[in-house]
């Protein structure tokens, strides 16, 4: 049976299916699955039973694998793993500790790691539990994001970066060895450029990693403040959404080039239970006249 695509909304997401990832996938197969993941950003496949070899096998088709972060939970420490590619998003606790980070809270839109200097290239997550509601998981479109954009804005940007603040988690909590921002022109983070060239798609899109403790060094406090407002409003307006309501089986996996995503809390009453893999990524750079390089 062949790859089918279908999209999942106007502003991002395809589901995949006829694909069976327990299985050896061959490179025609997976060359048309990166090629849908590079025009529609989010994949959606359905009804999978893989193990942790089997996701950390499918995931390294797509580029080097990183390990799993450090810190994924918010003391810092997480429980033994088998598998170091694997990272666990769970809100289940055993023997006194968290299986996993993110617990139940609402997580708000982020890019993921993107206080750092090299932020992940995309993430694949599969569920194994999940609670009857809540833990919806939200997209937004960056590429889209950008081109929406005034064109005053676009021009005023394309030379501006801004800082990607280190201190919090995804869940809003601070981070292990942080003190809390108290001035955002102080924010500790990365500084990366505000319009990000994709290197496979060499498409342009807008790049921003959390609203909270974010700073445009260069503006004074007020002006960065309204442009990163603009920015925002344009990233998460609801046309330029897709949430996935999730099921067990599920694998969606995102490029954290050109997508935001964020969580909502659920009942901490209910387990929900995910794995995780994530690839490494370029330095984000600029590039206003880039042609588009061949496909990786
Ligand atoms: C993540 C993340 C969202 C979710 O793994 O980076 O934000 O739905 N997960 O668990
Ligand atoms: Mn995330």
């Amino acid at each position: 049976m062949g790859v089918t695509v279908h999209p999942l909304s106007d502003a991002l997401g395809a589901e995949i299916g006829g694909v069976d990832l327990g299985e050896p996938l061959d490179d025609g197969t997976i060359q048309e699955i990166h090629d849908a993941w590079m025009e529609h950003l989010v994949l959606l496949i359905r009804d999978q039973t893989i193990d942790d070899p089997q996701l950390v096998a499918f995931s390294g088709r797509f580029g080097e694998l990183d390990g799993a972060p450090i810190g994924a939970t918010p003391d810092g420490k997480v429980s033994a793993r088998e598998y170091n590619e694997i990272t666990v998003i769970s809100n289940v606790v055993e023997n006194g500790r968290p299986i996993g980070g993110l617990g139940n809270a609402e997580s708000d839109w982020h890019t993921d790691m993107s206080s750092y200097e090299k932020p992940p290239a995309a993430s694949m997550l599969y569920s194994l539990e999940i609670p009857p509601t809540g833990g919806d998981t939200s997209f937004c479109n960056m590429y889209r994001a950008y081109e929406v954009l005034p064109e005053d804005i676009k021009a005023r940007v394309q030379d501006l970066k801004a800082v990607h603040d280190a201190t919090l988690t995804s869940a809003g909590g601070l981070r292990h060895g942080f003190e809390p921002v108290t001035d955002v022109t102080k924010t500790p983070g990365a500084h990366h450029p505000i319009l990000r060239t994709h290197p496979v798609t060499g498409r342009t899109a807008l790049f921003l990693g959390r609203r909270t403790n974010a700073y445009i060094p260069g503006l004074s406090v007020k002006e960065s403040e309204e442009l990163l407002d603009t920015l925002w409003a344009c990233a998460t307006a609801p046309e330029n959404i897709w949430t996935h309501t999730w099921k067990v089986g599920d694998l969606v996996m995102w490029d954290n080039r050109c997508a935001m995503h964020r969580r909502d809390e659920f009942d901490h009453s209910s387990r929900r239970i995910m794995h995780r893999t994530q690839l490494k990524g370029n330095h984000p750079y600029y590039a206003a006249a880039e042609a588009a390089p061949t496909a990786a």
